[in-house]
């Protein structure tokens, strides 16, 4: 009984791939990115961090805002990393925020968000790279999102790289095509291009690296505190491990004089 179960299901995995492309996104394009903080043991990549920092204050911040992202949260440890005094900086030079206090706008200080949208019919970013899934199926079973992730990053960076060039006015909007989002027409003009943004270090920018370090950047507003959440995880289970050996041989030992009469 237990081997025909476990043939089944052997056999259901190995059909997955062929199926996801059958049942999985329609006629979405998803990129499978490397993220550095992909897998088990996966961490934020700093530097690219604050690369994507850069690009989302320089570019995407005119339209999306974070507003569940604090700004002093980019001091934390094991994210963005700067300090204090950068923060303090970064926060007044960049944004300004309603004071109701003062009933007037002024600079924005660490104890703030960061602002939301400014273009009304932009969604706030703060947690989009858990909100979308890149890979489906097949036939909503998630067996795909098993064994690659839910895809939330790879839809990101694969929908600002998969602009195709081709517009079309409907409504009186101008839609672009876009191989990654749903539908494939997507009503922002593409917001990144080759060497759009220059790094300090003189990083590599071309369009696919911005995109991937703004989407790295976009993971971490989502997600601040997954590098703790993993080593705990790494913790429970070498725990779990080790208390399991000494169960064994706890065990042994105790039935070492009973078992040990038989054998003769
Ligand atoms: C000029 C304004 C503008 C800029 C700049 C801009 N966006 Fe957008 N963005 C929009 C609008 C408008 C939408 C909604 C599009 C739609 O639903 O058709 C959108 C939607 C999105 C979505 C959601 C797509 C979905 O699945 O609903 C993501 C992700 C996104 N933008 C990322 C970015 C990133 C990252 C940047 C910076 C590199 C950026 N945007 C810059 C206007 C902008």
């Amino acid at each position: 009984m237990f081997k025909k179960l476990a043939i089944g299901a052997a056999f259901a995995l190995a059909l997955t791939p062929a199926a996801s492309f059958a049942a999985g996104g329609g006629d979405q394009h998803i990129e499978d990115f490397a993220f550095s903080f992909e897998g088990p043991f996966g961490t934020y990549d700093q530097n690219q961090l604050q690369r994507g920092l850069q690009i989302y204050t320089e570019v995407c911040a005119a339209c999306h805002g974070l507003k569940q992202v604090p700004i002093r949260t980019l001091s934390d440890e094991g994210g963005v990393g700067m300090d204090e005094a950068q923060v303090r900086a970064y926060a007044a030079e960049n944004f300004t925020v309603f004071d109701p206090e003062l009933d007037d706008d002024r600079e924005a200080r660490p104890t703030d968000h960061f602002p939301g949208s400014g273009l009304e019919s932009a969604p706030d970013l703060s947690l989009m790279a858990k909100a979308r899934a890149g890979f489906h199926g097949p036939a909503g079973l998630g067996i795909n999102q098993l064994f690659k992730g839910i895809g939330g990053p790879e839809y990101i960076a694969s929908l600002l790289t998969g602009y195709t060039g081709k517009e079309k006015e409907e409504a009186g909007a101008v839609l672009y095509e876009n191989t990654a989002f749903p539908g494939g027409w997507i009503s922002m003009a593409p917001p990144l291009a080759d060497e759009q943004v220059e790094f300090r270090d003189g990083h590599a920018n071309d369009l696919h690296h911005l995109s991937e370090d703004v989407t790295a950047f976009l993971m971490w507003t989502a997600e601040p505190k997954m590098m703790a959440r993993k080593q705990a995880g790494f913790v429970g289970v070498l725990f779990l491990t080790v208390l399991s050996v000494m169960l064994y041989l706890t065990n042994k030992r105790l039935w070492a004089p009973v078992k040990g009469k038989k054998t003769s």
